[in-house]
């Protein structure tokens, strides 16, 4: 090609799964459909630098993660080049510089695999589109999280907003295995502006990793009962979504974190990745709503963080009694305020 030298830069935001993906098959293909909020604050920001080069017969690249070199991070890079060259056959022209910073504290418990591999996805999407320019706009988006998938599958949900679907569910419309679809029916005004607020329990490295996870899967005593129940989970959300029962909302995704980690009790080796604090806020949650009736809930990842979400219009009252009865079961009293966005922008 033409194209010698230049660079891109876009940030990719996290995101957090309502019904959640917990086992794959071969080729990231999810085991079960997923249905995620975009984060609007906590984002990845990468640089890619390319120049033309000779030597055309392996990667090359540099990693800088916050302006230093970064050597952990580079297998996870070369796998991930290794996995989508087919799909960019251009990569082995360039060398490549990729400067990455994430907006959120450096090891704070936030998997930044998301928005990590969406940004470094939506990087290499603008070098093709530079050397194809003819692409449309939804085949740019579609492919880019195809490729992100490659990276890390919750990747694949971090490149639109405001709600993304991944995985093929029989009655969402474009819903897909291969990449993630933003939820394409009506959504009732309590979820605008959804809030977020990121309790920091442990801030430790992952006890398990995600691969080792979605393995754990694998000849599960209840994984097939496991993967219907999100279809029909996802299902009971497109009727929420639409009316905007917050009670209903509050079942199916408390529901979700707690069988998630139900998941990862009962799978062989077991593990139990909550905190005793973890369970200090889930219990603090459930007894601030019987008595306020406020809708806040929780949700989690596969760790000791909480997340805590509730509409718009209740922020001041849960940012209260966050303060006042939840940071002290957080690390050093952190917490990270977020809310539902729009997915990876270009800078
Ligand atoms: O994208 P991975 O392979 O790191 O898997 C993430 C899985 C969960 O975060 C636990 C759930 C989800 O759907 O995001």
């Amino acid at each position: 090609s033409t194209i010698e030298n230049g660079n891109f830069e876009w940030s990719a935001p996290s995101n957090i799964a309502l019904v959640k993906y917990w086992g794959k098959k071969d080729n990231q293909i999810p085991a079960n459909p997923s249905v995620s909020f975009t984060l609007n604050n906590c984002k990845t920001i990468t640089k890619l630098a390319f120049s033309k080069k000779e030597n055309q017969e392996s990667f090359s690249f540099d990693l800088l993660f916050e302006g230093k070199p970064k050597e952990d991070f580079k297998p996870k890079i070369q796998k991930f080049l290794e996995r989508v060259e087919v799909y960019l056959p251009f990569l082995k022209d360039y060398h490549f510089t990729i400067d990455t910073q994430n907006t959120f504290p450096h090891s704070s418990g936030i998997a930044s695999s998301a928005s990590g591999m969406a940004a470094l996805a939506m990087n290499f999407m603008s070098l093709e589109r530079k050397l194809n320019p003819e692409m449309t706009d939804d085949y740019f988006y579609q492919k880019a999280s195809f490729l992100a998938r490659l990276g890390s599958g919750s990747a694949c949900r971090s490149v639109k907003g405001e709600m993304v679907v991944w995985g093929n569910q029989a009655n969402i419309e474009g819903s897909s295995d291969l990449f993630g679809v933003e939820y394409p029916y009506a959504i009732h005004d309590n979820f605008k502006n959804y809030q977020d607020t990121i309790l920091l329990v442990d801030k430790g490295e992952k006890q398990v990793s995600s691969t080792v996870g979605h393995d754990l899967m694998h000849n599960h005593p209840y994984a097939e009962r496991r993967f219907a129940q999100a279809h029909e989970n996802l299902d009971k959300l497109i009727a929420i979504f639409e009316n905007g029962n917050l009670d209903e909302f509050i079942k199916v995704v408390e529901s979700e974190a707690l069988t998630l980690h139900a998941m990862m009790m009962t799978s062989m080796p077991y593990y139990i990745l909550m905190k005793p604090n973890t369970l200090q806020i889930i219990n603090a949650i459930w007894k601030f709503r019987q008595e306020t009736q406020i809708p806040v809930c929780f949700t989690l990842d596969a760790g000791a963080n909480v997340h805590v979400l509730y509409p718009e219009n209740v922020t001041e009252k849960v940012l209260q009694f966050i303060q006042d009865e939840l940071v002290v079961f957080c690390q050093n009293r952190q917490y990270i305020c977020d809310k539902i966005g729009s997915g990876a922008l270009l800078i």
